[in-house]
């Protein structure tokens, strides 16, 4: 009884920024929203705002690498986050338009990695990804959350697992969207999106020095979020 009340008085509850960075198809998106919820965190997919602003070059016939073009169109494009009444879900909105759906297309698959090669959408990106940050207790995946978006997240996790295993993955989601693909066009666009992201000179993927490694390639979902929910409980359960 001593003991619990000790420890009441000397323990406190501290709000975390949580960083999820790794490869495509490791299973970041599913383990950050899991972990998210279990904290009662907000879930960010920073990918997500890379596929609206990709979408919305696609919608309006914009060439991406047109860099004119691009700075004046920036401001007009609105990226952000709201309970979507019809799912019930934290979704993405463009231009107040729920267009979870719409990312999710092959077209905007496509296109989204060489959009996020560019410095000025990174930069516009960037900053709303910190501001949704400022106020702690954010779960956010993407590549470039641990060493560009938030530089001192309390818990930056770093996530990979073997190609083949990231194969067979994509493969199983695609076909849970009812999109049925070769496997080796699926191995040649996850390599190509592994080339395009790791080697851009805007915030290229790679591990931040203080990131923890997980390896996910024998860990089922339940254990990837369990690893990251015990590491992040080590860090909000502070004793004084
Ligand atoms: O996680 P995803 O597959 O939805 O990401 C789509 C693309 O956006 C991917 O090619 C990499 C890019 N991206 C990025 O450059 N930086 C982020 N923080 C998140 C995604």
């Amino acid at each position: 009884m001593y003991a619990i009340i000790l420890l009441a008085r000397f323990a406190y509850v501290k709000k975390i920024n949580i960083a999820i960075d790794g490869y495509a198809a490791c299973g970041k998106s599913t383990t950050a929203k899991k972990v998210a919820q279990e904290l009662n965190y907000l879930y960010i997919d920073s990918g997500a705002m890379y596929r609206a602003f990709t979408l919305y070059l696609l919608e309006n016939n914009i060439d991406y690498q047109n860099q004119q073009l691009l700075s004046q169109i920036i401001p007009h494009i609105q990226i952000s986050f709201a309970r979507n009444p019809q799912t019930g879900n934290y979704e993405v909105t463009l231009n107040d338009k729920f267009v979870e759906h719409q990312i999710r297309s092959l077209a905007v698959s496509e296109k989204v990695s060489k959009v996020s090669t560019i410095k000025e959408v990174r930069a516009f990106l960037v900053k709303q990804q910190q501001q949704l940050g400022w106020q702690k207790g954010v779960v956010m995946d993407g590549r470039d959350i641990g060493t560009v978006v938030f530089p001192d997240a309390e818990l930056k996790v770093f996530m990979d697992a073997e190609f083949d295993v990231r194969v067979e993955r994509r493969k199983q989601e695609l076909e849970a969207q009812g999109i049925y693909l070769e496997k080796a066009a699926i191995e040649s666009h996850l390599y190509e999106r592994d080339l395009l992201d790791t080697t851009r000179s805007e915030s290229p993927l790679r591990k931040a020095e203080d990131a923890r490694l997980l390896d996910t390639t024998h860990l089922a979902i339940e254990e990837q979020v369990q690893q990251v929910l015990d590491w992040a409980h080590e860090l909000i359960y502070c004793l004084e």
